[in-house]
């Protein structure tokens, strides 16, 4: 095994590490956020006090993640109470058109909140279907789309990034002078001259994006915990739309909400998802398996070193602790050779990364997904693909692997 760990050797490195991240985050830019003091009325006294005075309490605050950058306000659940959600929103009605991964997480969260929400797709879709099996009634809070928007206050465009652009010439004058348009990726908007999606002037538009699928939207908010989430504000006719942006974040399930624009969310979600997201770490464990496999290793084994021991047991402890606790948690020799060959994998890496912000930044990704996505057959192309990757050695190695974890016995 290439990374024995040192576990109480690690874990007073954690208690001591944990000790300076609080204290780090105690010497951060605190302050009550214009928001949060519009906000205050709706509080009593002593909640309100009791948000700015401790240090470490929970709530909308700044923090200097990095003294370079400045500090950079953040939003907490904690700020936003369920009774307090459900006062600000009691006169809307969140339409909420598609019902994919987001719509489902989303909308179920804003349900279980005790927020007005229907659901808006088309009728006997794949979407309606699954709408149905989740409880949303047909004409009671599930409709077809046109219905749904004129009956919502805040419109949230949950469709495919490549539908919305197919669907605007329809939905775009349904979205009326009064309503809200919200979005969860910047993609449309921002890329308009290929969208062709531009919002109405008379409308707040609003983003908000969770840092994961969907169903991790779900499935945290029902463990009681949060998905992050950035939030965007496109256009302010109200004067409210950071505020609703703020409230929705926490609304749809979201534990900790930053700041960004329409612009730097679509680049950076983009850019991260073909990137360490998903299709870097991917072709990373392909070449790293390839090569163990060239060089006669077992597929067991190349599958061990490479896919299994990172999501099992090393890729949790940096979620949980961070890069340098884990590398403090293995050998001594794992320690020596992944410090020593790090900065040859980045300096190998960082040309691709920047081939790909270009081509992010160029809009070269987004002519991509809209052409692929809108043909009508995408489905099954992409079946056709996702089919050749389950067919990979590798991966199916990593199906009986799983097998044999003792809770899937
Ligand atoms: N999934 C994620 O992990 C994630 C994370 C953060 C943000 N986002 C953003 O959230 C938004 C929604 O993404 P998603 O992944 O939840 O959606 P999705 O699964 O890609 O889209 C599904 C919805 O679009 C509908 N749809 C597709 N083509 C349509 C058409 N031509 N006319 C009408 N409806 C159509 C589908 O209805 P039918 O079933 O009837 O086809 C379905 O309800 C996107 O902007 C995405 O970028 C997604």
């Amino acid at each position: 095994m290439s990374s024995r760990m040192i576990i109480s050797r690690a874990n007073s490195q954690f208690m001591r590490r944990a000790a300076l991240s609080t204290a780090a985050r105690t010497t951060g830019v605190r302050s009550m956020s214009v928001l949060a003091k519009s906000a205050a009325p709706l509080m009593s006294q002593q909640a309100a006090s009791r948000r700015i005075a401790p240090l470490g309490s929970r709530g909308v605050k700044q923090i200097s993640f990095s003294a370079e950058f400045g500090p950079e306000t953040v939003h907490e659940r904690a700020d936003w109470p369920v009774a307090k959600l459900q006062q600000y929103f009691k006169d809307d009605t969140f339409a909420l058109i598609g019902y994919g991964s987001q719509g489902h997480g989303q909308g179920l969260n804003l349900r279980d909140n005790g927020l007005n929400v229907i659901v808006g797709v088309r009728k006997d879709g794949h979407s309606w279907k699954a709408a149905i099996e989740d409880g949303w009634v047909p004409g009671k809070n599930l409709f077809e789309v046109d219905e749904a928007i004129e009956r919502g206050t805040i419109v949230m465009d949950l469709l495919s990034d490549a539908a919305q652009s197919e669907t605007w010439p329809h939905i775009a004058p349904k979205i009326t002078k009064g309503k809200t348009l919200y979005f969860s990726h910047g993609f449309s908007p921002v890329f308009k001259e290929l969208t062709k999606v531009t919002p109405p002037k008379d409308v707040d538009v609003i983003l908000v994006a969770p840092k994961g699928s969907g169903r991790t939207v779900r499935s945290l908010f029902k463990e009681g915990r949060g998905i992050n989430s950035s939030y965007a504000v496109w256009q302010d006719v109200t004067g409210k739309a950071e505020e609703k942006a703020v409230a929705m974040a926490i609304a749809v399930g979201s534990g900790y909400v930053y700041e960004t624009t329409f612009a730097k969310e679509v680049h950076s979600d983009l850019y991260g998802e073909r990137g360490a997201l998903m299709g870097g770490i991917h072709g990373m464990f392909l070449a790293q398996y390839e090569v163990l496999r060239e060089h006669g290793h077992s597929p067991s084994e190349a599958f061990n070193e490479t896919v299994e021991e990172a999501t099992q047991s090393l890729y949790p402890l940096i979620g949980s602790y961070g890069m340098d606790y884990m590398y403090d948690a293995c050998s001594t020799t794992a320690r020596r050779g992944a410090l020593d060959w790090s900065p040859k994998f980045k300096a190998a890496l960082k040309p691709v990364f920047e081939e790909l912000y270009k081509s992010v930044e160029t809009g070269e990704e987004t002519k991509r997904s809209l052409s692929f996505n809108s043909l009508p057959n995408y489905r099954e192309k992409f079946e056709k693909e996702l089919d050749e990757i389950r067919n990979l050695e590798i991966w199916r190695v990593g199906k009986e692997v799983r097998k044999l974890r003792p809770e899937n016995q």
